[in-house]
């Protein structure tokens, strides 16, 4: 099977772990919380460069549910990094036709945040040109859970419990497979990060440290991911052509 007879052909799923931003601050002697500041620039660029490089949906991991395990002091800095850059992109995202959602919990987030998350999704509710989702206290596999224990009796298929996949991570609809995962800042690993939606996802790693990002490395990993061949576990593409003539 080749992306063309895949369901998201047209525009991609982009999902990005945005690693390396304590590393980032900390080689140039700042503290890592100047690592997050610029990281959030970062983001700007990302989602701007977005819609020209045919992405629909980009997801964003800015918070996941094992990062409460830092310093308070790194916590708070980021929640309200958060809700700061909420609040002043909010306009300008609205402008552009970007949607944003935030997945993930809620309960446990400062009022504060949650009246910025309230606010922003609000206010790009109508937005068509790139559907932006933000991963805040998110848990891939507390996500799951969640849903197996919301799915009724008789709903056995996937679009079922995809559909109490996305109720579990804060009621937006499903967004379509992730094609494209990437990370940044070295490491290659998942971290609990979408792993039902990118169940075929390609993966791409790049040393390059979140703050640092910007469209020329974006533009760099969906070309790299356009000369990927995708089979969905079937065979070549035109293998298929032949055997079903
Ligand atoms: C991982 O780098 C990064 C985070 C846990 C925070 C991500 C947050 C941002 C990019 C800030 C802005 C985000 C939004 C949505 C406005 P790390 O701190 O683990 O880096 P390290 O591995 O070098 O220590």
């Amino acid at each position: 099977m080749n992306k063309s007879t895949h369901v998201n052909s047209s525009k991609l799923h982009v999902a990005v772990i945005m690693d390396g931003n304590g590393r980032w601050a900390a080689a140039r002697g700042l503290p890592r919380t100047a690592g997050h500041v610029r990281g959030a620039d970062a983001v700007r660029r990302v989602v701007e460069a977005a819609p020209g490089l045919g992405i629909g949906t980009l997801t964003l991991y800015a918070f996941s549910a094992d990062n409460w395990r830092r310093p308070a002091d790194e916590v708070r800095t980021l929640l309200r990094l958060f809700a700061r850059h909420l609040r002043s992109e909010t306009p300008t995202l609205a402008e552009r036709g970007v949607r944003l959602t935030i997945i993930g919990r809620r309960d446990r987030l400062p009022a504060a945040l949650i009246d910025a998350i309230a606010g922003a999704e609000r206010r790009t509710a109508d937005g068509g040109a790139l559907d932006l989702r933000i991963a805040i206290d998110y848990s891939a596999r507390d996500a799951i859970v969640r849903a197996a224990t919301r799915l009724a009796a008789g709903e056995h298929d996937r679009a079922a419990f995809a559909r109490r996949l996305a109720e579990a991570c804060g009621g937006a609809p499903p967004a379509p497979d992730v094609d494209l995962v990437i990370r940044t800042g070295g490491e290659q690993r998942l971290s609990d990060f979408l792993l039902w939606e990118s169940a075929y996802a390609e993966l791409y790693f790049t040393p390059r440290a979140w703050p640092d990002f910007d469209r020329h490395d974006l533009a760099a990993a969906v070309a790299d991911f356009h000369r990927r061949e995708r089979r969905f576990g079937g065979v070549q593409a035109v293998a298929v052509a032949e055997t079903s003539a």
